[in-house]
């Protein structure tokens, strides 16, 4: 299909988002292919999602090279092979190597479930956000897509979606709530994103 960029995804876990991202470009709602799918999990349910739509898949740990360059390099690499023009994080839970941040400026977005700049940084992620965010006292919480830079949870907002929260709400039923929304505007928000960067460079 003409105008359709690469898409990147990176994951770690089950790939709820990945999925809605694979359906909104199945069903042209966005205008992306997704030509590869990076984890930082071998065991990431994620990966299972991949194959289902015959995506690549690479299991990506930095651990596994000599130096941090080395790793950085061989992913760099990879992403040039498949012609990579955007990248969605999507539950990753690894920082993304500077070269490649820099490389892929405003073309990487990253969705987080909860209303930045409130409850975002290093080790927010998974339960731990909802869980801050009812010890905080807050009425209400959501989803957030951003750009990614070289700080957690940090480049500027593209799209926020709130939903409230409810009396005996847990960290599992409030993440369920946010979870709805974040499968909602991550499409739309990365669908404007490619656009906005396809039309004015
Ligand atoms: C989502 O809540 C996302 O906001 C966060 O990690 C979770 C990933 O869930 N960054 P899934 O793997 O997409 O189901």
């Amino acid at each position: 299909m003409p105008g359709r960029v690469n898409l990147a995804v990176f994951i770690s876990g089950g790939g709820t988002n990945l999925q809605s991202l694979i359906d909104a470009a199945n069903e042209g709602r966005l205008s992306a292919k997704i030509v590869l799918v990076v984890s930082s999990r071998s065991d990431a349910f994620g990966l299972e999602r991949a194959k289902r739509d015959d995506i690549d898949t690479f299991v990506f740990k930095s651990r596994n090279y000599p130096t941090e360059a080395d790793a950085s390099k061989h992913l760099m690499d990879l992403l040039d092979e498949y012609g990579i023009e955007f990248i969605a994080l999507a539950g990753y839970l690894k920082m993304i190597p500077p070269a490649i941040v820099k490389k892929y400026k405003n073309r990487i977005a990253n969705i987080h479930p909860a209303l930045l700049p409130k409850h975002g940084g290093k080790g927010m992620y998974g339960h731990f956000v909802h869980e801050a965010v009812l010890a905080s006292g807050d009425t209400e919480s959501g989803a957030t897509v951003h750009l990614v830079d070289e700080v957690y949870d940090h480049g500027k907002i593209l799209m926020q979606e709130k939903v409230p929260i409810i009396h005996g709400d847990t960290a599992e039923t409030l993440a369920e709530r946010v979870l709805r929304i974040e499968h909602k505007i991550y499409p739309l928000a990365l669908e404007s994103l490619i656009k906005g960067i396809l039309n004015n460079g």
